[in-house]
């Protein structure tokens, strides 16, 4: 079972996020409330992938709504990127979490690689229609989602990636019409939840956005 049973062929945006409202192409629907597509403009330039919705965004239905999502257009808006140009998603759709225990309390749980790969056909749907200069990997599931399962963002952040990653799965997230853009670049950086729970919260935080300083400066 994979999302790819259920991503409608030749689908616009609005298509995907119909159809992703029924998807049940791994186990983590069940416990979650509903699926959590994407924000922004599929004429993006900007291009954010996260790892999951968190509590928040599982209630909400909108990806980064949370305070993980305040802390990113806080870091958006500083490294001086226009949040209207921008396009988020993750690179799973369905909430994971285990209870915590006793209280009503879900705490938050990473998706693992199985999950990542059923979810993934989502993402390589939505890349077929985006058109990004830039995309930037929110922390180390959005990097292994993007360029591969041995991907470390604590070893690549910051630097500019070529995009499509090629080394992994050659054609896939590839724009689907001959339209793409003569060159984009990729890059990843910490997760913004990473940030939240850093001794040196400022440090992160100044880290995060020197980062998508680095993405801002690779747009022509
Ligand atoms: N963290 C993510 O990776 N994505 C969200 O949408 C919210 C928090
Ligand atoms: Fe489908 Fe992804 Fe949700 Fe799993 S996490 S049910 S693959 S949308």
């Amino acid at each position: 079972m994979s999302a790819a049973d259920f991503v409608p062929a030749g689908a616009d945006l609005d298509g995907l996020r119909r159809a992703a409202v029924d998807c049940r192409g791994c186990h983590l629907y069940e416990n979650a409330t509903q699926t959590v597509f994407s924000k922004g403009p599929v004429s993006a330039r900007v291009v954010l992938v996260g790892e999951q919705p968190g509590d928040v965004e599982d209630r909400r239905g909108e990806p980064f709504v949370g305070p993980a999502g305040k802390l990113l257009d806080r870091a958006i808006e500083e490294a001086g990127l226009d949040p209207a140009d921008t396009y988020t998603t993750n690179a799973v759709k369905h909430f994971k979490f285990t209870p915590a225990a006793g209280g009503k309390r879900r705490i938050h749980a990473t998706p693992d690689a199985r999950e990542v790969g059923e979810c993934r056909p989502w993402l390589v749907a939505e890349f077929a229609l985006l058109d990004p200069e830039i995309v930037v990997a929110l922390g180390a599931t959005a990097g292994k989602a993007l360029f591969g399962p041995s991907f470390r963002v604590t070893k690549s952040r910051g630097m500019l990636l070529p995009w499509p990653a090629s080394a992994y799965d050659p054609g896939q997230f590839e724009r689907a019409d001959d339209g793409a853009r003569a060159s984009s670049f990729a890059l990843a950086t910490l997760h913004p939840s990473a940030v939240l729970r850093a001794d040196d919260r400022d440090a992160a935080f100044a880290g995060l956005v020197a980062d998508l300083r680095i993405a801002a400066g690779a747009l022509v």
